[in-house]
């Protein structure tokens, strides 16, 4: 029986896939539903430093290709995923999980991750540098001065295993400028992509989220082949003490297995596990693993990185 085991930073996973942060992860029953089933962790819904509503409904569409969202950062506040993690380490001590946060200013972005810092907290922290959704802030991102500046800010205190979350690139420039700026930095893993910012869904006549006129970020089917880009782009350029998550346009094992040749050590499922719920783990794991006993692999180690190019 082949194995979808996995390893990011030196923590241990059982399956490779999880959730994309955003999906199945806002409150506590959700968190506890994706961590009891198939999926190897989990990542829980971006947090700030207080509780947000986000922006008005409807704000999240499936749509037959994938899902636009313009969520706005509705969460919980810091405290709430963070005295739940710190609860789940007692009760779940052989396993690891992810937190995703970021501030509504550069300021605030530090004053999380010193809270971490100073916390009892040893999983692994996705610091999201690609939120499109709130009005007049632009994806921190794309700014790669803001970007260095951060993480240079970040890492002066920061001790603890620190990955980011990325919007997709779409210049072969943005990749190597991107990539030289992460590669000066400890950083333990980027997650390639967020969603496509920025789409604009219509029907009939009309958009379909309230949200900024229904502009709303991108996700699904649609978005594969630049998952995959940017999953591989990364994987070319990035230090290998740096490791890759693959996120975007997961619908089967297939998906999984082409994040995986193309790099990604771990891979996340948005769109497909909110439209399925948590049996999407299941089936796709059992769809990879068939994927990888007919080609004879065993393990991820076997394929992983080892696209094939044309000549
Ligand atoms: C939201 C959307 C994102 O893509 C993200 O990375 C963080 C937050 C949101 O709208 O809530």
């Amino acid at each position: 029986m082949p194995s979808t085991q996995t390893q990011i930073a030196g923590f241990s996973f059982d399956n490779c896939l999880m959730n994309a942060a955003g999906v199945a992860c806002m409150s506590i029953a959700e968190l506890e539903e994706v961590k009891n089933s198939a999926a190897g962790s989990f990542v829980t819904k971006t947090a700030t430093l207080e509780p947000r509503a986000g922006n008005p409904e409807p704000r999240y569409r499936n749509v037959p290709l994938g899902s636009i969202n313009s969520m706005g950062l509705p969460n919980h506040g810091i405290d709430y995923y963070l005295d739940y993690l710190l609860d789940l380490q007692n009760r779940e001590p052989n396993r690891t999980f992810f937190l995703s946060l970021v501030g509504m200013s550069p300021s605030e972005t530090h004053t999380l991750l010193r809270k971490v810092e100073e916390s009892g907290f040893s999983g692994l922290t996705e610091l999201n540098l690609s939120c499109p959704n709130v009005p007049g802030k632009p994806q921190i991102a794309y700014d790669f001065e803001t970007t260095e500046k951060i993480l240079g800010d970040a890492f002066a205190y920061f001790s603890k295993p620190l990955g980011i979350k990325l919007p997709p690139y779409f210049d072969i420039v943005h990749f190597d400028q991107a990539a030289a700026i992460f590669n000066k930095f400890p950083l333990k893993f980027v997650n390639c992509v967020n969603s496509i910012g920025n789409g604009l869904y219509v029907e009939d006549e009309a958009v379909i989220i309230r949200p900024k006129n229904g502009f709303g970020g991108i996700g699904g089917e649609y978005i594969k082949p630049t998952a995959l880009a940017n999953v591989h782009a990364f994987c070319q350029r990035l230090n290998p003490s740096i490791q890759i998550i693959g996120t975007g346009g997961v619908l089967t094992g297939r998906d999984v297995f082409e994040h995986i040749l193309c790099g990604a050590s771990m891979v996340q499922v948005g769109t497909t596990l909110h439209k399925e719920g948590v049996p999407a783990f299941t089936r796709i794991t059992e769809e990879l693993k068939a994927i990888m006993a007919e080609k004879g692999y065993e393990a991820l180690d076997d394929f992983r990185g080892k696209l094939k190019y044309l000549d």
